[in-house]
């Protein structure tokens, strides 16, 4: 029997885009279509194994090698960057990160700046390359409300659509970096289990790997 591919998913969304890129990929995956509660499913050919996971933890099942595969955000790779390799970019999940803050935000001003945020690491980086030392102050969610209610000067977050921002009375001071769902590997797993790059590559023929421009 040929080896097995096991791929840790992030659960949503992004779980959701893969499903449909591997169809397209000519893949049958109806086994996922009746979900339930179910967290790990196997293809009835025993070639895929999926692990449906919080965004963090693709990462660590794939550092850890208990997952050859992950399809994970840029964002969290970002927060997240060691363990594994980055092979393609999907070009789903698209989004970026940036700025937002309400219309008293001062960014230019000289006093030291607190930065509300889920990705520190991705804060704390941007305002280093500026040459900015800023606070940054972790929160787990709904980040908007912070400079609204004093918590924060401004926060870093990642937006879509934009209507959490308007909704909360907030906007876009400056954009970060462009993000969308990326494929990572585990290093020994690309040597050691002979299906992976064919795997890999026929992905990449499907989502084309070019650059898209920063939106
Ligand atoms: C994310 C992000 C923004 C929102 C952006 O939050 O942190 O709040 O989505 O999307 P939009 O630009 O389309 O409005 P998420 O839904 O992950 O919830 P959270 O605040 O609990 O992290």
């Amino acid at each position: 029997m040929s080896n097995q591919i096991t791929i840790a998913l992030t659960k949503g969304r992004i779980e959701k885009s893969t499903v449909e890129l591997l169809e397209k990929a000519g893949f049958d995956m109806s086994f996922m279509e009746d979900k339930g509660r179910n967290l790990i499913f196997e293809s009835p050919d025993k070639m895929f194994r999926f692990l449906l996971v919080k965004a963090p933890d693709v990462t660590t099942y794939v550092r850890h090698g208990v997952a050859d595969l992950g399809v994970v955000g840029k964002d969290v790779l970002m927060e997240h960057p060691l363990g594994y390799l980055e092979m393609l970019d999907l070009n789903f999940g698209l989004c970026k990160f940036s700025v937002a803050s309400t219309d008293v935000y001062q960014p230019h001003d000289h006093k030291r700046k607190r930065i509300a945020t889920k990705y520190p690491t991705v804060a704390k980086e941007h305002f280093n390359r500026k040459g900015e030392d800023v606070e940054i102050i972790s929160i787990q969610g709904s980040v908007e409300i912070a400079p609204v209610i004093g918590l924060a000067d401004a926060i870093v977050d990642i937006v879509e659509t934009g209507s959490t921002l308007v909704a909360n009375g907030l906007k876009v001071y400056e954009d970060i970096c462009r993000i969308s769902a990326r494929l990572i590997v585990n290093k020994a797993a690309l040597k050691n289990n002979p299906e992976l790059m064919p795997f890999i590559e026929k992905i990449e023929s499907i989502v084309g790997n070019e650059e898209v421009a920063f939106k």
